[in-house]
């Protein structure tokens, strides 16, 4: 039976849906919504705890095109002057039985059936026992071969790595931002952000967790959706995140004027959002460490 969608949405306004994205998006209107700021699971990292979660696909190739079907929707809902900023991150090939391995298994939250399958090096792509997969440029030469430009790749360095035992490699500490373009002549603010000198932007991003309020495994700095939003849009424009989480998009899009639409699975991250109030251009309280 064809999947429906179950939600009507009329912009602008700022809310939190709450369900499978790929159910929503289509349910969202055309060319309404100016930037999407998003950062979706990455393959086989957490277990967000839903059967619809994306990042649970069996394979690494069926996370990326899963991804390419979740943008060309995305896609649809943009302005045709409208960018897309793409946080995605990468992870490692492992063989092994234990549940410890796969990428970062080792971190708390990491479940069962996300450790399960990542203890076999996947069959597609030549990949090896401990091979970097190189997930976020596969997502993005995949999302430019289905039509978007790809105009930038922003390097954002951690301040605060996560700590990995690791002894044969250096710790990783960086994390790719990508920005895509739906045409040629989008909005692109240079003015939105810039260096501390005046000079324009450069595309490396040294920012911090933010201190944790709350539960939530995976926010980003809201600093990063801030920036994003400040050069991707205008005051009174709409942002838009499928992959909401506890909300740091639609908390930043409040900050600076602009309405939001987040799409969440979990009903518990969803509700994160409401918790950052009140919002009335005042400092909130910062989300839950970053990746
Ligand atoms: C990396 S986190 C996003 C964190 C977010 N940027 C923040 O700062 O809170 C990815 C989120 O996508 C959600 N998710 C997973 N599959 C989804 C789906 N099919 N539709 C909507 N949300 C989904 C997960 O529950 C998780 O909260």
């Amino acid at each position: 039976m064809a999947r429906q969608a179950v939600f009507q949405f009329d912009p602008p306004t700022s809310k939190t849906l709450v369900g499978d994205c790929r159910l929503i998006l289509p349910t969202l209107e055309a060319e309404s919504v100016q930037c999407c700021v998003t950062s979706p699971p990455y393959w086989g990292l957490r277990d967000y705890d839903h059967p619809e979660q994306v990042g649970s696909e069996p394979s690494p190739d069926l996370y990326v095109s899963d991804l390419v079907s979740i943008f060309q929707e995305v896609r649809r809902v943009l302005r045709n002057d409208g960018t897309l900023w793409l946080n995605v991150g990468d992870g490692y090939a492992r063989n092994g039985g234990t549940g410890n391995c796969g990428p970062n298994a080792v971190v708390g939250n990491t479940k069962k059936l996300i450790q399960k399958r990542n203890c076999k090096v996947p069959a597609v792509w030549g990949l090896k026992d401990r091979d970097l997969m190189g997930m976020p440029w596969r997502v993005a030469f995949a999302l430019q071969a289905d039509g978007w430009i790809l105009r930038s790749r922003i390097t954002w360095i951690k301040k605060t790595a996560m700590p990995e035992s690791v002894k044969n490699r250096p710790t990783s500490a960086t994390e790719e931002i990508f920005l895509f373009a739906k045409t040629p002549s989008y909005f692109y603010d240079p003015n939105g952000v810039r260096e501390e000198t005046g000079a324009n932007l450069r595309n490396y991003w040294i920012l911090g967790p933010d201190p944790s309020t709350y539960g939530h495994p995976a926010a980003f700095p809201r600093e990063l959706a801030r920036r994003c939003i400040a050069l991707g849009s205008r005051e009174g424009d709409t942002v838009l995140d499928p992959f909401g989480g506890c909300g740091t998009t639609g908390i930043a899009a409040d900050e600076m004027r602009r309405f939001s639409i987040l799409i969440e699975l979990n009903p518990e991250y969803a509700n994160m959002r409401n918790q950052d109030q009140p919002r009335n251009g005042k400092k909130n309280s910062a989300m839950k460490t970053a990746r």
